[in-house]
This record gives structure tokens, C-alpha cells and sequence, in this order.
């Protein structure tokens, strides 16, 4: 009963904050309806693409399956093409990359081997006990990732960010406030990464795929548009099982045009 009653006051809460938008959300609520009926019911039969059997070399997937003593990795397995997909224009440059959750310091480790040696890695966790594992190329801060002061103090302690990956408590809350808290933090071209967003109509699932809309915002000129402030920041929305991953421009556009061809 409680969690009704929770369930519609943030509904009307939106309503009531904007209601334009939640009228145009409310638009889409049967497309939603439908896109889930078709891919629950989806007509799946086994294939391979052939003459595509052997994966490619991963060096993030090797140092998982090898780790097998010193401190613990906790990941999904297919995670790691995905990661290397992302992440591998960053490797051996000068990047800045923050993990929330640190737990027992393996990732940590994982990702300073995978960017080498130019690379600092920051974690964030809300156990005091993970500060045992800050060295000369590894910074951690303990706080709550849902407290939007500890991101702003977070924010003035570091340079700028290249890579989040947000692997800590994984509520759709805590998932929603660091997004906006660091999203617009990162520096062009980073990448934002979040992590174990399970189940279906999960709600920061909702959250991220409710930014494409301002992707696709055409500001009513269909042909030659130009670019709202998100639209300049960020390239693209990518959703894997269980990952939601953002990437931003490196050089923002100035607008958006379709070029004709008669
Ligand atoms: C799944 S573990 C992280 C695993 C680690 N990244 C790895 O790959 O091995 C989750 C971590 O998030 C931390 N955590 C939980 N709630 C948090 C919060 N609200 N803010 C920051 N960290 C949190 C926990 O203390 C725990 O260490």
C-alpha cells in the first residue's frame, strides 16, 4: 500500500512540475505498451553470424578470466566486450577514470592495467574501510552517492572526469542523482557508464531512456535545426543488458542539417 501511494504521488508530483511534458509522456505510455508486448513474445530462433566464431581479443576480459588471487572483481561477464567497445580509444592516454563501489579494490586495479600507466583512477564508496586501498594512482572519497553535497565537494576536488562508471548501490535514486550531478561534469568526449540496472520497467532505465527525447528534439524544423544545449553535449545513448552507457561529443555540433541530394 505504501509503495502505491509513493507510486502516485511522484506521478503527480511530474503532473503538477511540468505539465506539458507529462502530457507528451503520457503520449507515448501505448508505444511503450507495445514495445514491450512485442519483445516479450519475441519470435526468437538461434543463430550465429558466420565466419564470426572466435571474439576478438580483449585485454579487460583476459585480466578478469587470469585474476584468480589478491583482491575480488565483482562484474557481469558479458560486461566486458561492452566495456572494451567504450572504453578502448581511452587506453594508454592521460584519462581520468571514477568507479562508485569500490568494495575490495579489484576493479580498481583492473582498470589502472587495462589505460595503463597514464591513467588515475578515483573511487568512490560509501565504506570507510575502502580509503585502505588509495595509492600514488588512486584516489578514493568516501560518501554517499546520493548526496548531491558530496558530488559538489567531489566536484571541487577533481579535475575532470574522462570515464564514470557508477557500480555502487544501484537504487534508481542513487543512480539518478549521480547522472545529474556528473553527467554534465564529464569532460568532452567522456563516457558514462551505469551499472546493474535490473528488471523490467525499472526506473532509471525510464530515466535514461526518457533523455533521448531532448536527442531527438527537432525545435519544429525538421530539415536544418539547431542544437539545444544536450543535444551539443551528448553524442549518444547506448543500452546494453543491464548497462546504460552515455557518451559525450568530443567537438559539439553547431546544429543538425539534412543534406539533399536532387
Ligand atoms: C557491487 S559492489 C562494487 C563492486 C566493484 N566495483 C567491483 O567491480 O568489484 C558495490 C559497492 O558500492 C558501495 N555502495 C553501496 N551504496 C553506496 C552509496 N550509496 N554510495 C557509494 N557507494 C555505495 C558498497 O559499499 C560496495 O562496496
Amino acid at each position: 500500500m505504501k509503495r502505491y501511494l509513493r507510486s502516485v504521488y511522484r506521478l503527480l508530483k511530474a503532473m503538477v512540475n511540468d505539465p506539458r511534458g507529462f502530457a507528451h509522456v503520457v503520449n507515448t505510455v501505448p508505444s511503450v505498451c507495445s514495445a514491450y508486448s512485442f519483445s516479450h513474445a519475441y519470435p526468437y530462433t538461434i543463430q550465429e553470424a558466420e565466419g564470426l566464431v572466435s571474439l576478438p581479443i580483449n585485454p579487460l576480459r583476459e585480466y578478469f578470466q587470469n585474476h584468480k588471487v589478491g583482491r575480488g572483481i565483482w562484474k557481469w561477464e558479458h560486461y566486458f566486450d561492452i566495456y572494451h567497445r567504450h572504453f578502448a580509444q581511452f587506453v594508454g592516454h592521460k584519462v581520468n577514470i571514477l568507479e562508485i563501489g569500490v568494495y575490495s579494490g579489484g576493479s580498481l586495479e583492473m582498470w589502472r592495467s587495462y589505460f595503463g600507466e597514464k591513467s588515475h583512477i578515483y573511487g568512490v564508496d560509501i565504506d570507510e574501510a575502502c580509503k585502505a586501498y588509495e595509492n600514488d594512482f588512486t584516489s578514493i572519497f568516501i560518501g554517499d552517492q546520493a548526496d548531491r553535497t558530496f558530488w559538489s565537494n567531489f566536484r571541487k576536488s577533481v579535475e575532470g572526469i574522462d570515464i564514470l562508471i557508477d557500480d555502487g548501490g544501484h537504487t534508481p535514486e542513487q543512480q539518478q542523482i549521480t547522472l545529474e550531478e556528473m553527467l554534465p561534469y564529464l569532460r568532452p568526449g567522456g563516457v558514462y557508464l551505469c551499472e546493474d540496472v535490473h528488471g523490467c520497467f525499472n526506473r532509471f532505465s525510464a530515466f535514461a531512456t526518457g533523455l533521448v527525447h531532448e536527442l531527438n528534439n527537432t525545435h519544429g524544423m525538421p530539415d536544418q535545426s539547431n542544437v539545444s544545449r544536450f543535444q551539443s553535449s551528448i553524442h549518444s545513448i547506448h543500452l546494453y543488458p543491464y548497462l546504460i552507457i552515455i557518451e559525450k561529443h568530443r567537438v559539439p555540433p553547431r546544429k543538425l542539417s539534412a543534406a539533399r541530394f536532387l
